[in-house]
């Protein structure tokens, strides 16, 4: 029988996945360093989990239960990454985003989840925590101006403050300005400058206004640490301990839908067993072409393994398979 003259009627199953987008968490009991934690689940789910809100904490409780053990999380310590305040594009020419006028021996980097820099008469800087209570100096950008504010708030009032009636806490870009400063100041007061010790490993700070459960009756170490929590609260670890983990992982599927697909092919010497891969990926990019993307396609394979199974027109009316 000549072969292009008979139309085959392809049968194949077609998994249909649509999956719902909250974070999932996986607890993994079995003992590595944070490092090995985090490779291992950036290669068998997403990453550590990130917990950054009162929500997110319920949901590891549940799934930690009566366990009272302690579970490595995403958090990390990153030590050096002072910034300003002020971030706007363009106010730094090159180089004077990294200016710094710390005082001998200052940074002296006292182990605090955040540190705020201050200022003194003497125009040289130090760090401190940034809860303490001090007169802070705002920048204004038009005009070009700095203000003194001699009401002592904590470093975050103080930078909403600025914010608020000038363009925010002062940034200093180099020594005339820092020079300009010392010359309206009386005492220790906040500048710009600040540092959160704290990162997550999917690239989210720990900022000062984030969600976090420390045990506050511990002490706080920063430079090769790493953070566990147990139901009640959040503990700093040296990185290379070894603790149990929890990955956070792609939700669960909600959705499974089987689709059953009916390809007409003429004559064309095409292999569909041998391209299904190819043929999947072309139906998942037309599928994301029309918005639907966060739908995962999967074949589904027959008793005999295979996932095509072909038919003779003149069959089709029977409907054998
Ligand atoms: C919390 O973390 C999740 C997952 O990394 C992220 O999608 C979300 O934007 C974060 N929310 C806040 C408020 O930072
Ligand atoms: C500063 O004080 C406010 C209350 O006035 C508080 O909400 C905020 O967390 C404090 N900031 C810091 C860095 O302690
Ligand atoms: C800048 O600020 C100082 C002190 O607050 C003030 O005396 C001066 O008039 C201000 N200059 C301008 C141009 O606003
Ligand atoms: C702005 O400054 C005024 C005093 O000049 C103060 O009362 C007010 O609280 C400031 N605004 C903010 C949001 O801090
Ligand atoms: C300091 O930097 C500002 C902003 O770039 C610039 O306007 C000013 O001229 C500089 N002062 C000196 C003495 O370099
Ligand atoms: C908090 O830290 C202290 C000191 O390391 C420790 O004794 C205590 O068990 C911790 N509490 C929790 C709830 O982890």
């Amino acid at each position: 029988m000549d072969e292009n003259a008979i139309r085959f009627m392809l049968f194949f199953g077609l998994w249909v996945l649509s999956p719902c987008l909250s974070q999932e968490y996986h607890v993994v009991n079995e003992r590595k360093s944070w490092t090995e934690a985090q490779r291992y689940c950036r290669e068998m789910y997403i990453d550590l989990v990130t917990i950054n809100s009162t929500e997110d904490m319920d949901k590891v409780k549940q799934h930690l239960g009566s366990n009272t053990d302690e579970f490595w999380i995403g958090l990390f310590g990153d030590v050096n990454n002072w910034k300003w305040s002020l971030e706007k594009d363009g106010f730094y020419e090159k180089g004077q985003a990294d200016l710094r006028l710390w005082n001998t021996g200052e940074p002296n980097n006292h182990d605090y989840n955040f540190l705020c820099v201050d200022t003194q008469p003497s125009s040289r800087w130090s760090d401190y925590m940034c809860n303490d209570k001090r007169p802070f100096v705002c920048y204004n950008d038009s005009p070009s101006n700095y203000s003194y504010v001699k009401n002592a708030m904590n470093w975050t009032d103080a930078q909403q403050y600025c914010r608020a009636n000038y363009t925010d806490l002062a940034s200093v870009r180099n020594v005339s300005e820092n020079n300009a400063i010392s010359q309206i100041i009386d005492q220790y007061a906040w500048i710009g400058m600040y540092k959160e010790s704290w990162r997550w490993s999917d690239g989210q700070r720990l900022r000062m206004t984030s969600y976090s459960n420390w045990n506050v009756s511990q002490s706080v170490n920063v430079n090769n640490f790493c953070v566990t929590t147990k139901t009640t609260a959040w503990n700093i670890r040296p990185c290379s301990s070894t603790y149990p983990f929890i990955c956070s992982r792609s939700p669960d599927i909600i959705k499974r839908q089987v689709v059953k697909l009916i390809v007409s092919k003429s004559g064309s010497s095409l292999d569909l067993e041998v391209n299904q891969d190819a043929i999947l990926h072309q139906l998942s990019r037309s599928l994301q072409k029309h918005g639907l993307g966060e739908v995962k396609l999967k074949w589904r394979k027959q008793s005999d393994g295979k996932t095509f199974h072909l038919k003779k027109k003149e069959d089709t009316k029977k409907d054998r398979v």
